[in-house]
C-alpha cells in the first residue's frame, strides 16, 4: 500500500474532462450471521482477508485512484497494518494497473454512518464515488468499470443488478423468528432486481443524500431515490454476491479456486 501523495489525475480520453474516482469500502460490520469469530471483513478467503480482496477489486479498476476503508471503530490501526502487509494489486501483472492510495478511517454504529464517515474523509478532487461492501470481495473489475462508466455518462446514481431466481413474497413479519408469517403480496418477479455493490454516484449527489436522508436504509442508492432522483442499473455479476452466511464462504472459496485454475495465480 502506498503512502505517497495522491497521484496526478489520469490523462482523459480526447474530448472528455478528467474525472477522478474514489471508492469507499464500509468494513465496520461484525458479521454476526457468519457465526462467531473476527469481524467479517477480516475473515480469510483463500488465506487472504476478505477486506484485502475487496480493496484489490476496487484498485484493479484503472478508474479508481483512491480507496477509503471504513474500519471497525476500535480496529482502524489493525486494519491499516493488515493492508500494509498485503500487496494491493492481486492477480497476474497487468499494464492497466496504476497506483492506488488507501486511507483507513474508523466506522460507526450503522452501515449508513460508516459510509458517511468514509465520505467525510474524502479529499477534494474526486467527483465520482463508489461505495462497495467489504462483504462482496469477489466483484469482477468489469462490473466496477461498468458502474463508473455509467456515472461518467451522466447518471447521478448507478447500481449493479441481477434478475431474481426466486419468487419473492411480502409477508406480515412474525413476532418471533421462525413463526408462521401470513403472505400479503407476491410482487411481479420480472420487474424486481437484486442489487449489488459497488454502487456509483456523482459525489455531490451522494453527499447531499447522506446529509438529507435520515431513514434507515440498506443501500446508498435508496437514499438518492429519496431525493427524487433516478437511479439506474447496469448488469451485475453472480460473483459479486455478498458473503453473509457460512455457505457463502464455501462458495467464495470455490470461486477463488476456479480463478486460480483459470488465471494460474
Ligand atoms: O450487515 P451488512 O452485510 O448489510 O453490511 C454490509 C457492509 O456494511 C459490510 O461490508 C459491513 O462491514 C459494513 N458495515 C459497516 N458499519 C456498520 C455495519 C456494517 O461498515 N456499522
Amino acid at each position: 500500500m502506498s503512502d505517497d501523495p495522491l497521484p496526478p489525475p489520469p490523462t482523459p480520453a480526447p474530448g472528455r474532462p478528467t474525472v477522478r474516482t474514489a471508492a469507499v469500502i464500509p468494513a465496520a460490520g461484525r458479521g454476526v450471521r457468519l457465526g462467531p469469530g473476527a469481524p467479517k471483513a477480516l475473515r480469510a478467503l483463500g488465506g487472504t482477508p476478505m477486506l484485502v480482496h475487496a480493496v484489490r477489486a476496487m484498485a484493479d479498476s484503472r478508474a479508481v485512484s483512491l480507496v477509503v476503508v471504513v474500519a471497525p471503530p476500535d480496529g482502524a490501526g489493525e486494519v491499516r497494518s493488515l493492508l500494509d502487509t498485503h500487496a494491493l494489486h492481486g492477480g497476474p501483472p497487468s499494464g492497466s494497473r496504476g497506483s492506488t492510495d488507501v486511507l483507513v478511517v474508523p466506522g460507526g454504529e450503522s452501515r449508513q454512518e460508516s459510509v458517511k464517515l468514509g465520505l467525510d474523509a474524502l479529499p477534494p478532487g474526486y467527483d465520482i464515488v463508489l461505495v462497495h461492501d467489504a462483504a462482496r470481495p469477489l466483484v469482477p473489475v468489469d462490473t466496477v468499470d461498468a458502474v463508473v462508466e455509467a456515472v461518467r455518462d451522466g447518471a447521478p446514481a448507478v447500481v449493479p443488478a441481477l434478475p431474481l431466481a426466486d419468487t419473492v413474497k411480502q409477508v406480515e413479519p412474525a413476532a418471533a423468528p421462525g413463526g408462521p408469517e401470513p403472505v400479503v403480496a407476491t410482487p411481479d418477479r420480472s420487474v424486481l432486481r437484486a442489487v449489488q455493490t459497488p454502487q456509483g454516484f456523482d459525489r455531490a449527489t451522494l453527499v447531499r443524500a447522506h446529509e438529507t436522508v435520515t431513514d434507515d436504509v440498506t443501500d446508498d442508492a435508496s437514499m438518492v431515490e429519496r431525493l427524487g432522483l433516478t437511479v439506474v442499473t447496469v448488469p451485475g455479476h453472480e460473483e459479486a454476491f455478498k458473503v453473509t452466511r457460512p455457505l457463502d464462504l464455501v462458495l467464495a472459496e470455490a470461486v477463488l479456486a476456479r480463478r486460480r485454475l483459470n488465471d494460474g495465480f
